[in-house]
């Protein structure tokens, strides 16, 4: 099937009480590892390429190979592009292909992430994009957006009310205590205030900073209202470690054909492990439904 907006599949995971995985990806190897693991779990999937990716690789081949892969697939695919502030980046996202973007004004006053918020929704519903923006301030380093603690906020209930209501976003991400990166503690997470978000704000929210939640907490934040979870570091530094080993056993290894099999391998895991963790096995079904 073709590439479809992430708007029905969060909608549909909302109601269901599950989330779905989505798993920002660098390299065509990994946008396949997430692809296999979605596909053996019969989980809904989100690849979720930065705005650093889109000029590493060009948004084309991107949506591209999203394409070939969703094409190959018998699970709902969308494709996503994460924490964007740049207008005209987004455009060049949405006529490339993708079914999915963020606009990440969060770092402005409320007033100004409503307006520039606003102005993507129009855009996008025009050809029936999923618009996510950020509300608070999610602490951490994302690509080149690094929010150091004294700068993180957590997202206010009657703002998510009143911004849901003014921009016509499709789904928000909250800031309620998680961060970008990898935690040096537990994380501190507000579940009372995602509860309360969820009560004032009927489309799907969006849990960042997935990696390295404990199972526990990923749970409750799902049980709270969670519809979309956002995993990068923690697959990177599984990918990357599964090739370092290859390296360390055989350092005269040349061939990518091989040493990418291992770090695939390694990721496509990782990502099952996290679909486990949003309960989404299965539930490619509702969707196809
Ligand atoms: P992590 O890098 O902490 O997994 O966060 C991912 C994220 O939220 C991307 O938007």
């Amino acid at each position: 099937m073709t590439l479809v907006s992430s708007t029905p599949l969060l909608q549909t995971a909302r109601s269901g009480g599950y989330c779905i995985g989505a798993f920002n990806v660098h390299t065509l190897e990994m946008l396949q590892a997430v692809v296999e693991a979605a596909e053996e779990t019969q989980s809904p999937l989100i690849i979720q390429s930065t705005v650093g990716t889109v000029k590493h690789l060009g948004p084309d081949y991107i949506a591209k190979a999203a394409l070939v892969a969703s094409e190959r697939s018998s699970v709902p695919i969308a494709l996503h592009l994460d924490h964007c502030s740049d207008f005209n980046v987004i455009m060049q996202c949405i006529r490339a292909g993708y079914t999915s973007v963020m606009i990440d004004a969060s770092h402005e006053t409320f007033d100004v992430n409503v307006a520039k918020t606003k102005q993507v929704v129009e855009a996008a519903n025009a050809i029936g994009v999923n618009v996510e923006a950020e509300l608070g301030r999610v602490g951490g380093v994302e690509d080149d957006i690094i929010v150091d603690d004294e700068h993180a906020l957590l997202a206010d209930p009657d703002d998510c009310a009143r911004f849901v209501e003014l921009t016509g976003v499709h789904t928000l991400a909250p800031a309620i205590g998680t961060a970008h990166g990898i935690y040096k503690g537990e994380p501190n997470i507000d579940f009372d205030r995602i509860q309360k978000i969820a009560s004032k704000v009927s489309i799907p929210l969006v849990l960042h900073g997935g990696s390295g939640i404990p199972e526990e907490q990923v749970r409750r934040c799902v049980a709270a209202g969670m519809s979309k979870m956002n995993v990068a570091t923690e697959l990177r530094i599984v990918f990357s470690n599964a090739i370092k080993e290859v390296f360390n056993q055989n350092p005269e290894e040349n061939d990518p054909r091989k040493y990418m099999v291992p770090a695939k391998e390694a990721l496509k895991k990782a990502a099952i492990e996290k679909m486990r963790l949003c309960g989404s096995f299965g539930k490619a079904r509702d969707y196809l439904q």
